[in-house]
């Protein structure tokens, strides 16, 4: 594979220009500022609700997985301090100097530390990001050499947040369980190890941001993924109805979307729905994406209860690691793999 540049460190020398490896051929540009006015908006859950398993809400979250893959909760118990403590960490992460980062640089056949992985050719388009991908939970999964322990305090928030992204995971698949017809705790138990990984994402403001996009349209391959976005920028989009919605920031809220482990748990009855991310002009954005995983060994297939009626399993099992790996090596299937897969 290829190593790729610094967008943050590009934009630092220059930030008139937009290098031809990030401009998207035409079709995939985004549209910024000629947006037509969207309507309708991701549905919101109170996850105080589904905490105490209520019926109306639990059937909300239901038809959330199933139209939108998408959605934001609020009144999730996380505290507002530690919050912003942790995008305080991250915006540290990313201060430090491109030489200190570089120690921390992801290796060739890795997939935790810094930098954009799987680049293999030279005419791939490069998303206007860098990222920052560590595994965060279990502890005994933590790998430090990935990790930028000079960042003061950041080990004890990634670890503090981290319990507190596996606390609300695990409640929203208890109510999924029980959507799903099983016992509450059947989902959380077929990953075997709930593994979170943390996936910190800069998108430095683009002079140009028409032409390029901060990720470019991906399923993710996660069971479920929490979000922490900015409160006052809007980057990401979904796919939904044949067009690109925004998902407008709520204040203090995660936006949670469904993963393609789920959707094959599922039997593609919960979505695994594309997204991607627009930069904008005016000021850099940041997220923290913890992606809800599977241990390696785990085979992911449709669960019994949750067979077509004629008792079709519309995809085939395969072992976790392996589904990351097909996807990580097709770029084109990148956001087309549960569909391949059938
Ligand atoms: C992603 O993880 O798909 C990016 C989400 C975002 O930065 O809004
Ligand atoms: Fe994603």
């Amino acid at each position: 594979s290829i190593p790729v540049p610094s967008v943050q460190e590009m934009v630092r020398k220059d930030h008139h220009t937009v290098p031809k490896r990030y401009i998207q051929e035409y079709e995939n540009r985004p549209l910024i500022d000629s947006l037509t006015p969207i309507s309708y908006e991701i549905p919101v859950i109170d996850f105080s609700l589904l905490a105490k398993r209520d019926k109306d809400e639990q059937k909300k979250l239901d038809s959330a997985c199933k139209e939108w893959g998408f959605f934001q909760i609020i009144n999730h118990g996380v505290g507002e301090e530690l919050i912003e403590r942790m995008k305080d960490r991250e915006a540290a992460c990313f201060d430090l100097s491109l030489e200190v980062k570089k120690k921390y640089a992801m290796a060739e056949n890795d997939l935790q530390g810094y930098g954009q992985a799987f680049v293999v050719s030279e005419e791939q388009k490069l998303d206007w990001a860098d990222p920052f991908f560590l595994m965060a939970y279990p502890p005994q999964y933590r790998n430090f050499k990935n990790w930028p322990l000079i960042v003061p305090s950041f080990r004890e928030t990634v670890e503090e947040y981290s319990r507190e992204i596996c606390r609300v995971s695990e409640e929203i698949l208890v109510n999924l369980s029980l959507l799903m017809n099983m016992k509450e705790d059947s989902l959380k138990e077929l990953h075997k190890v709930m593994r979170l990984g943390m996936r910190m994402n800069y998108y430095p403001l683009c002079p140009k941001p028409e032409l390029v996009l901060g990720i470019s349209p991906h399923s993710d391959s996660s069971s479920i993924t929490i979000l922490l976005q900015d409160d006052d920028i809007t980057g990401l989009q979904i796919h939904h109805q044949e067009q690109w919605v925004p998902v407008k920031p709520l204040p203090g809220a995660f936006v949670v979307n469904v993963g393609d482990s789920l959707q094959i748990w599922s039997n593609g009855v919960y979505k695994s729905v594309e997204h991607r991310a627009v930069t904008n002009a005016r000021k850099e954005r940041m997220s923290i994406a913890m992606f809800v995983m599977a241990d390696d060994d785990v085979e992911i297939g449709p669960l019994n209860t949750m067979l077509c009626d004629n008792g079709q399993a519309l995809y085939k099992r395969i072992k976790y690691v392996d589904y990351i790996r097909r996807k990580s090596i097709c770029h084109e299937f990148k956001k087309m793999q549960c569909r391949a897969m059938q």
